[in-house]
């Protein structure tokens, strides 16, 4: 494919240390240092950020990323060249306009701030379902993620968004310099809205997959994501596996994960979780690390 290859040293350092290192002397070519993930995700990589960086391979060629969420990984390595994908349609036309429209959203964002209220959330969170322009749902939809309970995307059976607002004196809901440093770093981003099925596999190329975990919240779409899927997403990394590619994916630690990724090297590691509203469902708990290098 004639790419340059990139390195990624293994390195043993705190999420700061880890950004740092990565953003000014691994990557001068970056001059985006600060770009972290600009929407609160649930299943979000922060806390285990270094135990993936340290798994990365030595060297690879594109980075995918099918099931991107709030980016974490992506945003910590910030890749020269990058495929990011998602099935959620709210979440790809935020990092678009993100991309694309930063100014304009800066704007819109500006308005969402000095209007919040109950009253006002609720109407925004409706107008998620109808608003046609691009650039103002990107808008609405970072308002409520930053607004709304813990972060949450959930939707009923007919797609409706239906997550109250969250309990928070001052939300943050605009970070114009990071909304400014993610566009730059997202222009050189291939984003589109699409199941893991269709992104394409490629020699050479590093794959991280971070699926809705095994037998736990998987409201992110309408659709859920059960046995069916995850046996289909095993399918998908023995072909990334046959074709040459590097995969690494995080998933829960089950028998049936476990009996899917047989073969493949598999890694226990320590996470923070918050998995649904309710308290008990949150907390440390081990999940899996499974790539098929070393
Ligand atoms: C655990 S989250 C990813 C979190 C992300 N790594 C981060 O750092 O924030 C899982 C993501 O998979 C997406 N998803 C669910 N089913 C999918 C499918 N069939 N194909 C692609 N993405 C899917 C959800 O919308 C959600 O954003």
């Amino acid at each position: 494919m004639g790419r340059d290859k990139k390195y990624h040293e293994p390195i043993d350092a705190s999420f700061d240390e880890v950004l740092t290192a990565i953003g000014t002397e691994n990557r001068p070519d970056i001059i985006v240092p600060t770009a972290r993930p600009f929407v609160k995700w649930v299943g979000g990589k922060r806390s285990i950020l270094p135990e993936l960086i340290k798994r990365m391979p030595d060297s690879y060629d594109a980075y995918h990323e099918p099931f991107m969420g709030g980016g974490a990984l992506y945003f910590a390595l910030q890749p020269k060249e990058a495929y990011l994908s998602d099935i959620n349609f709210h979440l790809v036309i935020t990092y678009q306009a993100v991309r694309n429209d930063v100014e304009r959203l800066i704007t819109l964002l500006k308005g969402h701030e000095r209007n919040h209220s109950k009253e006002y959330y609720g109407r925004q969170r409706e107008r998620l379902a109808k608003e046609k322009d691009p650039t103002k749902l990107a808008s609405v939809f970072i308002y409520i993620n930053k607004t709304c309970f813990n972060g949450l995307y959930r939707v009923n059976k007919s797609g409706g968004y239906n997550v109250p607002m969250g309990d928070y004196k001052n939300p943050a809901i605009l970070d114009a310099d990071n909304l400014r440093a993610c566009s730059t770093l997202l222009k050189s981003a291939n984003v589109t809205q699409h199941s893991f099925k269709q992104a394409e596999i490629y020699k050479d190329d590093f794959y991280y997959l971070d699926p809705p975990y095994h037998e736990t919240y998987s409201g992110y779409s309408g659709d859920g994501f059960g046995d069916a899927e995850h046996i289909a997403l095993a399918e998908f990394c023995h072909k990334i596996h046959k074709k040459g590619g590097f995969f690494m994916l995080s998933n829960s630690d089950t028998p049936f994960v476990r009996e899917l990724y047989k073969g493949y090297t598999i890694e226990t590691v320590s996470a923070s979780r918050f998995v649904s509203c309710k308290s008990h469902q949150r907390g440390k708990e081990n999940e899996l690390i499974i790539r098929n290098y070393k």
